[in-house]
């Protein structure tokens, strides 16, 4: 019998005889969640997260000699935000990450906010040599005594360099590389090697639009051209900017997209990453005329939907043989991120993810789905290849089978009406986590208004998640990864997204799927349990 099964009995036993002063006898919620250590309730298998200390937006990510390296803001002193350092960590596949030694720290010249990193492989900073390339990051300086004065050029753009694989990282001695005094939001910087026109590129959020810079020796940058006043969702101040080609899947005509950070005003309230599509000549980005029609006015595209996800970017200097667009994001949101509860640490990235290009009926779309190295971490599988679902509720797999707090799960849909399809995780404190299609109101949703602890923010569950169907459909592919406090739910290959936290009072021990009035099938069903 396990600790926890000893002292139940001993308390049931107490109960019994009587001691009612003494012992509480409801079986509470409070004493359950005493029963697991922050770490065994909350922590995530797989998500990265910070060992303690505060942590938000990944930054500076690239690939080199066969580690995934990722930085993040981060302050190790507080579970709040303060002055921003990089944290850094690295992984061989993007699934288990090592943490490092913190990479940047914040210094006479301000916080070091938000940025990216580029290997500099012919050496064009001068930084290293050809046999050692320089890393060159690039970030945002921002400056807390010039906030508190509010004096022009809080923000400004430094660069830095590591000469051991990322490291350790040298500051450039004529930092700032870039400064616009009279700009109060100006940071963020992304940086790519434009292959198309042999430049180094950057992008990064300026208020309410972006500004793109090149440059031949990444010190010395040159203004280019701006986009986005006016344009896509202006709810908040734009923020994480990041932009590269993509080829179109299936063929050979490519896209520039750009994503582009908003807080508030996502879609389901608070901060959220739209995107766009269009063409770029070296200098200006133009939007693809079909995909202005598509952003339905000013409202925005979204590449997740969900409400935690948040500053994602891609990584550099992924292999040309390799060829994917690997991206990241921060799976929490600024309208609660600091009040989340953990007290030991705060917040988690989201999984890794390919994004690409997908071109339908004319139509430009992202798409992201987890990363592929995922599969190398299933430890048992569950397969069920045609249920037909008559009941209003139908138990799907139990705690019995698998451990429900590290999941991949995928299945096929099929014989969809007008009518409500929810599939939800629950566990014996009334706790559930539901996600599913409305075909009734035409949209997808996650549901976490009965999730567990809510009670450390009104703006945490207020409302389901909403995202609306880009098509009617009476089948659908849906993927789900679930990590003990955060599904990410994948519709129609990756074409929609959903990706949200919870905090139950402990581990979910069933999976089930409702629905109102008409049967439907589920076909495929695989349940793996992941190893961790
Ligand atoms: C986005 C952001 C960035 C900024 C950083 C500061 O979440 O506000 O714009 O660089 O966080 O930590």
């Amino acid at each position: 019998m396990t600790k926890i099964a000893i002292k139940k009995q001993a308390k049931l036993l107490l109960c019994a005889i009587g001691m009612l002063t003494l012992f509480n006898c409801k079986e509470s919620s409070v004493t359950d969640k005493k029963a697991y250590t922050e770490e065994e309730l909350y922590r995530p298998n797989f998500h990265f997260t910070p060992k303690k200390g505060w942590m938000n937006d990944p930054n500076g990510m690239f690939y080199y000699n066969g580690y995934y390296h990722l930085y993040y803001q981060h302050y190790p002193d507080s579970i709040v935000w303060g002055p921003m350092h990089w944290g850094h960590a690295i992984s061989t596949d993007m699934v288990t990450w090592t943490e490092k030694p913190i990479a940047i720290y914040p210094d006479e010249k301000g916080y070091i906010f938000s940025g990216s990193a580029v290997v500099d492989l012919q050496n064009t900073s001068g930084f290293g040599s050809l046999k050692n390339p320089p890393i060159v990051a690039m970030f945002t300086y921002h400056d807390p005594l010039k906030e508190k004065t509010n004096a022009p050029g809080i923000q400004s753009q430094g660069i830095a360099y590591s000469l051991n694989e990322g490291l350790t990282w040298t500051k450039y001695e004529n930092n700032p590389v870039i400064e616009f005094p009279s700009i109060k939001d100006f940071r963020d910087p992304k940086m790519i090697w434009d292959n198309i026109h042999k430049q180094w590129l950057m992008v990064l959020a300026a208020g309410d639009k972006t500004m793109f810079y090149g440059s031949k020796n990444l010190k010395n940058w040159e203004f280019l051209s701006d986009f986005g006043k006016n344009i896509g969702a202006h709810g908040g101040v734009w923020e994480c900017p990041d932009f590269f080609p993509l080829f179109v899947e299936g063929s050979d005509e490519y896209k520039w997209v750009l994503l582009l950070s908003i807080n508030p005003g996502g879609p389901n309230g608070g901060s959220a990453t739209q995107y766009f599509v269009g063409d770029f000549d070296g200098k200006t980005f133009k939007l693809d005329a079909s995909f202005s029609k598509d952003m339905n006015g000013q409202k925005g595209l979204w590449i997740d939907y969900g409400r935690d996800n948040y500053a994602g970017v891609t990584w550099s200097n992924i292999s040309e043989t390799d060829g994917r667009k690997l991206f990241m994001g921060w799976m929490s949101n600024w309208n609660y991120g600091q009040k989340v509860p953990t007290q030991k640490w705060r917040s988690s990235m989201t999984m890794a993810r390919e994004l690409k290009l997908i071109k339908e009926d004319n139509h430009y779309s992202v798409s992201s789905q987890p990363v592929r190295e995922l599969q190398n971490y299933v430890a048992k599988t569950i397969k069920k290849e045609t249920l037909k679902i008559k009941d209003k509720k139908t138990v799907l797999i139990d705690k019995s089978l698998v451990d429900l707090t590290k999941l991949d799960i995928h299945f096929t849909l099929k014989n969809l009406k007008k009518d409500v399809y929810t599939f939800s995780f629950s566990n014996g404190s009334n706790n559930t986590i539901s996600f599913g299609i409305n075909k009734k109101e035409n949209y997808f949703f996650i549901d976490r208004r009965k999730s567990g602890d809510l009670s450390f923010s009104d703006a945490f569950a207020k409302q389901i998640s909403k995202a609306p169907f880009t098509k009617d459909f009476d089948k659908i592919d849906i993927r789900v990864i679930v990590d003990k406090t955060s599904i990410e739910v994948f519709y129609n290959n990756g074409k929609t997204v959903m990706t949200e936290i919870f905090f139950p009072e402990k581990p979910m021990e069933t999976f089930a799927v409702s629905k109102e009035n008409f049967d439907f099938t589920i076909e495929n069903l695989t349940i793996n349990q992941l190893n961790f």
